[in-house]
């Protein structure tokens, strides 16, 4: 990295470039909103930052401009309420895990949680019980949170307040939200699913695809409508589907986590995609859709990119590319598609993902295409020997490893600064997690094995991320 580069050097020398998007946000740039009639926003952008001044309403009592872009989201999601997040689907977990969980309480969490949900059970005092995903075998990536699983966790646990799981995963991978809407509401209690990954189930390829969580009878659903969507980063939406959720109390908690500075630009962006989806909607929808069929039709014609197409429930707008044949790791192909202009998203292992959006055009996927064509030239033939439906090296990963069932231990009072290498045995007290995709490796209370260690100096020899392991390269854990 460039030391001597300022955060604005790099952002214009990257725009410059003109990449090819496929990692988040889901407007992918300018030209979405200058091609659909936002450019005099772009143009007056500055102008448009603002505070509550008279006539802007106020997004903590909202009863003006703000009420009514509220307004359209519950009308496009068709839910009670909606409210517009500007600490990203990040904030809205917490407000709602602390709406629904008394301090104190318990709460039935996928282990494969972004962190955020880990923070809430800080804030709130709450103790997990952990469900675990499936393992997809034939790719070695995580798979859904079963209904038979919630059922199990409920039994065993009937004291937890309320559920929550990611749906889709990070990979593209929905679980069945409507059998498990009603497992949980059987035993009286709320359901609450971060849809960061698919604030766009609503519309593409209804009815081929995964139902969004609104229509399958979740009670909160989170959607980063940043993601795959129009808006600006940072800007999400919460939907409130249920009389299970005091409303009053949810609010209070949003206002708690949330800025008392919200950006109207933020807002603006959500407003502006509310306008998109109501007025251009369909027509995005079925050319984004369009150029995935396209793309998935393309792709099956380059020998060694095999792509994950087979999988029931399944958030195609994901495009997630098993290296396996090529004989390179996904961080390999990462670099040989950055080197031709197109930025992915995510690696784990042999699985690259692509993370398609609202602004992506035909034109992306042929650079894609024309991309793989060329690497996978340059590389010739260097099929590697792997074993069929053994997990390639992305079961070995973070999100695509099956996050083991260890004993939960109560989380150190005491604490220390320990070498990795070091830590061995001892009881992990502030959490581990590569990032992305921001699930938690090792949590608070679970003991570090010499296995989490190997693993660990593998993300990070390979240039990866790990939140937890600081400069010196110490974790914290028991005294
Ligand atoms: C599964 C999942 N949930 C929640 C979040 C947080 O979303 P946001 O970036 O909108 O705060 C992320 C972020 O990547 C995520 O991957």
């Amino acid at each position: 990295m460039d030391k001597q580069k300022t955060t604005i050097q790099f952002l214009m020398e990257h725009a410059d470039k003109r990449p090819v998007s496929f990692h988040m946000p889901g407007h992918k740039g300018a030209s979405l909103y200058r091609r659909l009639g936002y450019g005099e926003f772009l143009d007056k952008f500055m102008d448009c930052d603002i505070t509550e001044i008279p006539g802007a309403d106020n997004l903590f009592q909202t009863e003006g401009i703000l009420k009514r872009t509220q307004e359209r989201y519950a009308g496009l999601y068709e839910t009670d309420r909606s409210y517009m997040l500007i600490n990203g689907t990040s904030g809205g977990i917490i407000a709602a895990i602390l709406a629904s969980v008394p301090a104190g309480g318990k709460l039935l969490m996928a282990r494969n949680c972004h962190k955020s949900v880990f923070n809430a059970l800080t804030l709130g005092n709450i103790a997990p019980v952990y469900l675990y995903p499936e393992l997809i075998e034939e790719y070695g990536i995580l798979g859904a949170v079963t209904p038979q699983e919630v059922q199990r966790a409920m039994e065993e646990e009937p004291q937890a307040a309320a559920v929550i799981l990611p749906s889709p995963n990070y990979y593209g991978v929905c679980s069945d939200i409507r059998a498990i809407a009603k497992v949980v509401h059987r035993h009286g209690k709320i359901l609450i699913v971060d849809q960061a990954h698919g604030a766009h189930l609503k519309w593409l390829g209804r009815g081929t695809g995964p139902v969004s969580a609104e229509e399958a009878g979740a009670d909160i659903v989170i959607n980063s409508i940043h993601k795959t969507l129009a808006s600006f980063t940072q800007s999400a939406v919460l939907n409130l589907n249920s009389d299970r959720v005091d409303r009053y109390v949810l609010e209070d908690k949003l206002q708690a986590i949330q800025s008392t500075s919200p950006s109207y630009l933020l807002m603006a962006s959500l407003d502006i995609n509310a306008d998109i989806l109501e007025q251009q909607g369909t027509e995005l929808m079925e050319q984004w859709q369009g150029n995935l069929r396209y793309f998935y039709e393309e792709v099956k014609r380059i020998p060694g990119i095999r792509v994950i197409d087979n999988l029931e429930n399944f958030d195609y707008s994901k495009i997630n590319i098993d290296t396996g044949l090529l004989g390179i790791s996904a961080s390999e192909l990462e670099n040989l598609l950055m080197e031709r202009g197109v930025f992915a998203e995510l690696t784990t292992g042999n699985i690259l993902m692509l993370m398609t959006g609202i602004g992506n055009q035909r034109r992306d996927f042929d650079t894609l295409l024309h991309a793989l064509r060329d690497i996978r030239e340059k590389l010739g033939n260097r099929e590697r020997d792997r074993e069929p439906g053994k997990p390639g090296a992305a079961a070995g990963g973070n999100a695509g490893r099956a996050p083991e069932k260890k004993e939960i231990f109560a989380i150190p009072k005491a604490k220390q600064r320990l070498a990795l290498e070091r830590s061995e045995g001892k009881i992990c007290a502030s959490s581990i997690i590569p990032y992305p995709p921001g699930i938690p490796l090792i949590c608070p209370g679970e003991k570090i094995t010499a296995e989490d260690i190997r693993y660990i100096r593998s993300l990070r020899a390979g240039g990866e991320k790990v939140i937890g392991v600081n400069e010196n390269g110490e974790v914290t854990v028991g005294a």
